[in-house]
């Protein structure tokens, strides 16, 4: 086995991975020889090579950008243009045409939680998890609409056994085991300056998710994405685990994305100042497609219209509606998703066996994005929301200045108060509030449940 594997190693310059292969016991030796043997060397030799010849693209293309389609909060506020989209989604989700991705691979590196992000607590009430909110959401949509939508929930190899058991053991909760579908995304090495792969112990290359783009991959190759078609399934809502604002299967949302025969339609925000860290969603070619704050130069992204507005005003919040037959024309050809480069600090074992920590980045890891299907879709648009309506994300642990827990908690409670009084109620200031999905998804239905005139002046979980 070794030589082969010496062979193969010897031909990309990768021969160290086996400088420890004497010292290793026969498992070890075997489960080193079969990660050797996936890993696809002429691919990250190419994607190394490239990031070193790198390019000033993204300057080019922002130079091009323009607004790309939107449906915005005034079409949202005028009653003709929202009904006919609300009927338009209600009559897919009553016919069983919508199933929802949730993704969950990711290791919440920044959160420092030691347990897969899904089973924070976070519920300002409540306490329950990212998983109890987004599962009890889908439940209650689809009660509201009494059809089935189907869950998908990627994870990942460092997240795939711990959120297993904790769904099950949740009893998923509450949505029938079959409907639910756990698919597991693959993994990429990451390779050193000089392009050489890193190795995480003696008998293990290190190895990290491919990226929320893996999706795509992963979505086909586990069958879920047969699961939905033989479902009947014809739109797929994306959503990611860390955002428990996601106004998951909104049936306008769905209906304008219905209405515009788009095959991709992307949620987002009204950007707050010209660098805010959002992907940009633009046009650029007749193409829509995003550029990440960090790729957009600030010339461009400071330039406003007449009435001192942002031009390049979209940013994306990760909330994607998908075509199913578009994820599988996608799914066919091997380059709709590109990798991107992002320069990490990972822990690696040294030519001497000792394992170091470095304290810069020492390596390149490679990603997919999913958002890098917009240039392939067609007639894709972009719905606004506003962010206290749909967007806040648990990215950091305290004290860092945003997306801690404590906002995310913060930004539940001010929106379920926020309905609360559009129905009549008064809650005193600094009163907790927190309402479960299956209580009511939405405003209206807070409406019709709340007597006006209710005060809230103790922590309240309405459930
Ligand atoms: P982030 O890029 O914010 O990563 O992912 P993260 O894992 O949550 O946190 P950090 O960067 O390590 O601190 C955004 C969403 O995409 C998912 C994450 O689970 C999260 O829902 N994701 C990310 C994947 O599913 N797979 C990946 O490979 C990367």
């Amino acid at each position: 086995m070794k030589s082969q594997l010496e062979e193969k190693l010897n031909q990309y310059g990768q021969a160290h991975l086996l400088r420890f292969w004497d010292e290793l016991n026969e498992a070890e030796q075997a489960s080193l020889g079969k990660q050797i043997e996936a890993f696809d060397f002429e691919l990250i030799q190419t994607l190394f090579t490239n990031q070193q010849s790198g390019g000033n693209k993204w300057a080019e293309l922002a130079a091009k950008a323009e607004v790309p389609p939107a449906i915005t909060l005034q079409d949202f506020a005028n009653p003709q243009s929202y009904d006919e989209a609300y009927s338009l989604g209600k009559a897919a989700l009553e016919s069983g045409k919508l199933g929802m991705i949730l993704v969950a691979g990711g290791q919440g590196s920044r959160l420092g939680f030691n347990h897969p992000k899904g089973m924070f607590p976070i519920g300002p009430v409540s306490d329950c998890s990212l998983y109890q909110i987004h599962c009890e959401k889908i439940l209650a949509r689809s009660k509201q609409f009494g059809a089935t939508i189907p869950l998908y929930v990627m994870t990942s190899p460092p997240t795939h056994d711990e959120t297993t058991k904790f769904l099950s053991e949740n009893n998923f909760f509450g949505i029938p085991e079959s409907d639910v579908k756990i698919f597991c995304q693959g993994v990429m090495p990451a390779v050193d300056q000089s392009g050489k792969l890193l190795l995480e112990s003696k008998s293990k290359v290190f190895v990290s998710p491919d990226g929320h783009g893996g999706t795509l991959g992963a979505f086909v190759n586990s069958g879920c994405l047969d699961d939905a078609k033989s479902r009947g399934v014809e739109h797929i809502f994306y959503g990611q685990v860390d955002n428990p604002l996601i106004q998951i299967c909104d049936p306008a949302l769905i209906g304008y994305h219905l209405k515009s025969g788009s095959e991709m339609t992307s949620q987002v925000v009204r950007k707050n100042e010209p660098t805010q860290k959002v992907g940009n969603v633009v046009v650029v070619d007749d193409a829509v497609q995003i550029i990440e704050y960090s790729d957009l130069p600030e010339k461009y992204a400071s330039q406003t219209n007449e009435d001192g507005s942002l031009k390049l005003w979209a940013g994306s919040i990760a909330v994607h509606i998908f075509a199913t037959d578009f994820l599988e024309r996608s799914s066919q050809s091997s380059d709709a998703l590109p990798f991107h480069q992002a320069r990490k600090k990972v822990p690696f074992i040294n030519e001497l066996g000792a394992r170091l920590k470095p304290s810069q980045p020492n390596a390149i890891k490679f990603e997919r994005f999913i958002f890098d299907l917009l240039p392939s879709a067609k007639n894709a648009i972009v719905c606004e929301v506003d962010p206290a309506d749909g967007f806040c994300a648990v990215k950091n642990a305290p004290p860092a200045p945003s997306e801690t827990p404590q906002h995310v908690k913060d930004a539940i409670s001010a929106l379920h108060t926020r309905w609360l009084e559009a129905a009549g109620a008064t809650v005193e200031e600094g009163t907790p509030i927190e309402i479960n999905p299956l209580y009511a998804p939405d405003a209206a239905t807070v409406a019709a449940k709340t007597e006006s005139g209710t005060t809230f002046n103790q922590p309240t979980y309405l459930q």
